[in-house]
């Protein structure tokens, strides 16, 4: 078994009693939907999902998918993370989906994030950041000008910027070592423009499970 497909029967340990599923996005999330739906179990529940991507594996493989439009409270919300900062903070959007998972996240009654111990790192980390079109070159000025190295970040199925599941293009950001990332994310919210970032505060999590090559690690919120 590789290390995804651990995290995936480590999930199952979170989904007794659940009716309301919600699901983020990404090659973690992909293997999970394909081991619950191995095991039986991926029709038991309302899927609400963070992306359209989520979404199509889900139906293809007959699970019932409630649109994220309907307010839905999932009873959990499974998600993996891009990089787990000093064991505390998530980063999270390598896959465009980040507005959605954090809208899921907030709302959730439990979140848990499953990761591999690669993805525990420290700096330099990059940060993406969904902003709206119109807003694009102000936002750039105004980060290049205060020091960031920002990129827009281009598709490769396409010419041209990624365009987000809500509209949205997304830039990322190199976070510098001495910042504080909670308070970033605050001041970066700050800017008109930008609609949401990456960073995952602790109030957004409740447990990060990590499969290490041979034990596995349980954070908790505290
Ligand atoms: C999607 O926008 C991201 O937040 C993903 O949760 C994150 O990139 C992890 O994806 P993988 O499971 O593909 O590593």
């Amino acid at each position: 078994m590789d290390l995804k497909e651990i995290l995936a029967v480590e999930a199952q340990s979170y989904l007794d009693n659940v009716d309301t599923l919600g699901l983020g996005t990404g090659k973690t999330v992909r293997t999970l939907i394909k081991h619950l739906h191995k095991e039986g179990l991926l029709t038991k529940f309302n899927v609400v999902c963070s992306s359209i991507d989520t979404e199509l594996a889900v139906s293809q493989l007959g699970g019932k998918v409630l649109s994220i439009q309907n307010g839905i409270v999932p009873d959990v919300y499974l998600d993996s993370f891009d990089t787990l900062v000093r064991r505390r903070i998530l980063v999270k959007g390598g896959g465009g989906a980040l507005l959605r998972e954090k809208l899921l996240a907030a709302h959730s009654k439990t979140r848990v994030y499953l990761g591999e111990g690669w993805k525990l790192r420290e700096f330099p980390v990059s940060v993406p950041l969904e902003v709206v079109p119109a807003t694009l070159h102000y936002i750039y000025s105004q980060l290049k000008r205060e020091g960031y190295t920002v990129s827009l970040r281009e598709s490769t199925g396409k010419a041209g910027p990624v365009v987000t599941d809500n509209g949205n293009l997304l830039m990322d950001l190199e976070a510098r070592e001495s910042e504080d990332l909670c308070q970033l994310e605050s001041r970066l919210r700050g800017i008109v423009g930008i609609v949401e970032t990456g960073i995952f505060c602790p109030n957004l999590y409740d447990h990060i499970v990590i499969a290490h090559d041979s034990s596995i690690e349980r954070i908790e919120r505290v």
